[in-house]
């Protein structure tokens, strides 16, 4: 593990949407829990004029308490100060290979204050347009030093990564050119979710529920990702995304590869990925011919309105049906939704128990299955049958439930927080690789052709609802239905 003392943090785009509603927070998480290295810095880069003042209001209200009474809070107040402290910004034109000059002698100057060579850690969440400029000019000698057992450089970059399977080879090729594999972190945040984290560790470290991991004995595999949310203004950002780019092919396609792939020879970074890597290869998107029958895509219903695109086809919602060409998972159904504006923000997995084969019908009529609730509620839930206690021979549901809400902060951290944390001390297992990326996109790219080519229909669904009628249907096909909600509530009383 690389030492993460003396370090500076580059924030491109510090008053973005990601910044304010992820990295900072996250910030003023690790500032108040003494998790900063010593001697950290930040720098923020913008060019609306921002003061350090802004950047403390945007974390004063992220950390405000949620109640009004007894506002008083000297570790919030001391986490802020400490960032404050840490804090300077610096006006620049990022679009300008020429405005560089500033941020080369910002920090110069902070290898300086410090009397030694800062780590540096670059933090990209900026327009895909962007790209290739920024980039080229970060990777010139008088920002992108790097001297082994002395100083590193690391590189954050945020998603989307690339438009489509073209465009993010074609980033990787130039990125390639610039800067080290090891330099690179590319950030999917569900990776470092803690239940995310947990997926490997639950399946290889239990015996019970290794044994079981493989088609013989699981008939579907369910992940749902759906958001209370809308799109809340970012029609710039969305209105090219749209729910595939942005939930599938990154963290849900992800998630999926945690549940399916073969166990690592070995627990660490480098075997793990490539566990992953070879498992993404082999998930199939459906044929052409399939594609209606397999795949779902719906907008919500205020989206032309609130956007002012009257003609909008962007997806909101996307559902589909996979398949995994692998001796432990053909033929068994994997059935991904996702959508903004619904009911619940809710990500789970859940794997369904087959009775023999696959395609089987349960013996009892009844559900056996395990769900990994990755968030909120997080924890573990198994499903089960039992003889209902009294005179009549019925047969009940039941449900075995872990629940990770009795732990404490910061066992349950935010995703941004280890993000960071781990891009400090140079672990790249929570980050995707190239070849990740990639395969996501080849998988992706099939379904995003077909939508583009009105293949499929749009369906609109009610603001506030389950999403799409189609998305039962599609279940429906692969023999199975997504889970009522009362599967999904965590009986641990909330702490606060
Ligand atoms: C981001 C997407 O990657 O994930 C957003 O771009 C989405 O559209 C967000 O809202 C969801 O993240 P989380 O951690 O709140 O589930």
């Amino acid at each position: 593990m690389h030492r993460i003392a003396h370090s500076i943090l580059v924030i491109f785009g510090i008053t973005g949407d990601l910044a304010k509603r992820k990295l900072l927070p996250a910030l003023y998480g690790l500032a108040r829990e003494n998790l900063l290295p010593e001697g950290f810095r930040i720098i923020g880069v913008s060019r609306r004029g921002t003061t350090n003042r802004d950047i403390l209001d945007i974390l004063e209200k992220a950390s405000a308490p949620e109640s009004t009474e007894n506002t008083s809070d000297p570790e919030r107040e001391a986490a802020i100060r400490r960032i404050g402290n840490a804090l300077r910004i610096i006006d620049m034109d990022i679009g300008k290979t020429d405005s560089y000059g500033v941020l080369a002698d910002t920090l110069a100057q902070a290898d300086r204050d410090a009397g030694r060579p800062m780590n540096r850690l670059f933090y990209l969440a900026i327009p895909a347009s962007l790209f290739p400029t920024v980039t080229a000019r970060l990777a010139e000698p008088d920002i992108n030093t790097r001297e082994t057992g002395v100083r590193e450089s690391r590189f954050l970059i945020e998603k989307p990564f690339g438009q489509d399977l073209a465009s993010a080879q074609a980033l990787i090729d130039q990125l390639g050119q610039s800067f080290d594999e090891a330099q690179l972190f590319r950030i999917d945040h569900y990776l470092a979710k803690e239940t995310a984290q947990n997926i490997l560790a639950f399946r290889f470290q239990n015996p019970l529920f290794r044994g079981i991991w493989n088609r013989k004995h699981i008939s579907h595999i369910l992940i749902t990702a759906s958001e209370k949310i809308g799109i809340e203004g970012r029609t710039a950002f969305y209105d090219h995304m749209g729910a595939m780019r942005d939930l599938v092919q990154s963290h849900l396609l992800q998630l999926l590869a945690l549940v399916t792939m073969d166990e690592p020879a070995v627990m660490d970074s480098r075997h793990i990925h490539r566990e992953k890597e070879a498992l993404l290869s082999r998930i199939q998107p459906p044929t052409l011919d399939k594609m209606a029958e397999r795949t779902v895509r719906g907008q919500y219903r205020s989206y032309r309105d609130e956007t002012g695109i009257p003609d909008s086809k962007t997806d909101t919602y996307a559902a589909l049906w996979l398949e995994i060409d692998t001796e432990t998972w053909r033929d068994v159904p994997v059935l991904i939704r996702t959508g903004k504006a619904l009911a619940r923000k809710v990500t789970e997995i859940t794997l369904i128990f087959a009775d023999e084969a696959p395609g089987s019908a349960n013996r009892t009529g009844r559900r056996n299955c395990l769900t990994l609730r990755i968030q909120p509620d997080e924890g573990i839930a198994v499903d089960f049958a039992i003889r209902k206690p009294g005179f009549e021979d019925t047969v009940e549901q039941v449900q075995l439930d872990y629940c990770y809400r009795g732990l404490e902060e910061p066992v349950r951290s935010d995703a941004y927080r280890r993000v960071l944390f781990d891009a400090l001390r140079g672990d790249a297992t929570l980050f995707a690789t190239d070849r990740e990326v990639l395969e996501c996109w080849r998988i992706s790219e099939p379904v995003l052709n077909a939508w583009k080519e009105d293949r499929v229909p749009l369906e609109f669904y009610d603001n506030g609802a389950a999403g799409p009628a189609g998305a039962d249907e599609l279940a429906g096909r692969a023999g199975t239905e997504w889970l009522p909600e009362t599967h999904t509530v965590c009986r641990f009383p909330q702490r606060r």
